[in-house]
């Protein structure tokens, strides 16, 4: 049975998480046609679009195949989230994603990301708000509670249900516990249990026994992965069609370079791709002293041309 966030139909129902700093338009390609469900843009502010912040205008570049493909908005103002929902820019995206979760102090100092969880009545006004400012379905993502073993999920998502989102993550984590511990699946059973809409697991789901395991205690709609899919894309293959894919690493980076060089420019694409690079090449390579070198590359012609060499000599494709 298909499963569908209010009218967007989803393609399986294992979806990307958003990542700041990782899930641009290229790796979002390549997740989705491995077969990830949904696709997600990184985190964008809503009060930098507000601002017409060039370098966040950016962020929200989208290959024209991808899709369906969600955006995700932060923010704790109403009216600035509802006039990010409204914003032309967010036009070819088909569902909107609240973030209600991140647990960075930059964001949340703002009141921004988790630290609506600690301001219910707030972060009911700005999901109300953003419904009410868009035909599209708008989604929330949001963490079991903030402090240290509170746990607030049920009812949070509740309120969000009744705001009117139409579908929702949960990361079975505190914001106290960062990226530590195991995830409370027992936590986003209960939340289940007690919402009509879509809900998403997420937290630690690596491998498609992961994900049986994931629906099998919470009996969620679908599961959201994030970090799993860093540095392997084709993690989503093994998970919804229990396909292991051999890919071609040198061939899948040179894409994920080429494809950013279409949309942003030589100078940014070098410095961005770095960190992705170290996902693509850890475990794999051999040799971390070239690992460096190649990290301090200023032009991407010379990364692609030492990672020809490198995967040469020293790699298993
Ligand atoms: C590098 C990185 C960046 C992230 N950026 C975001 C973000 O922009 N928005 C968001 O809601 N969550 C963000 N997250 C959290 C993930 O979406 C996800 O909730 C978390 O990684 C747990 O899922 P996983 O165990 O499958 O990775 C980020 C996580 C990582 C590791």
């Amino acid at each position: 049975m298909s499963l569908y966030i209010k009218n967007v139909k989803l393609k399986s129902n294992i979806i990307l998480a958003p990542m700041a700093g990782y899930t641009d338009l290229a790796f979002r390609k390549m997740c989705q046609d491995f077969g990830a469900g949904l696709v997600c843009t990184e985190m964008v502010s809503s009060k930098a679009l507000h601002y017409k912040n060039k370098k966040t205008e950016d962020l929200l570049l989208s290959l024209d195949g991808e899709s369906p493909r969600a955006v995700q908005i932060f923010g704790h103002e109403p009216n600035i989230m509802a006039e990010a929902c409204a914003n032309p820019l967010l036009s070819k995206y088909d569902i909107i994603d609240i973030n209600m979760g991140c647990p960075a102090k930059k964001i949340t100092s703002n009141g921004d990301g988790s630290s609506l969880l600690k301001n219910i009545e707030l972060a009911r006004e700005v999901i109300s708000a953003c419904v009410k400012a868009t035909n599209k379905p708008i989604t929330v993502k949001f963490r079991i509670g903030y402090g240290e073993g509170e746990n607030i999920a049920v009812s949070f998502a509740k309120m969000c249900e009744e705001a009117g989102a139409s579908a929702i993550t949960v990361h079975g984590r505190t914001t106290a516990q960062g990226y530590s511990g195991t995830p409370n699946y027992e936590a986003i059973k209960k939340v289940k249990e007690a919402v009509k809409i879509p809900v998403f697991a997420n937290g630690d789901c690596k491998t498609r026994e992961d994900a049986e395991k994931i629906l099998n205690i919470t009996k969620a709609d679908g599961i959201m992965v994030g970090r799993a899919a860093l540095g392997k894309p084709e993690v989503f293959s093994e998970i919804v069609f229990g396909e292991i894919i051999n890919v071609n690493k040198l061939e899948q980076i040179k894409f994920h370079y080429n494809t950013m060089l279409k949309h942003y420019s030589e100078n940014y694409v070098v410095k961005y791709m770095r960190s992705h690079l170290a996902f693509y090449l850890s475990g794999r390579y051999k040799n971390s002293k070239a690992l460096v070198e190649l990290i301090k590359l200023n032009s991407t012609a010379e990364v692609l041309e030492k990672l020809d060499s490198l995967f040469n000599k020293f790699c298993k494709i």
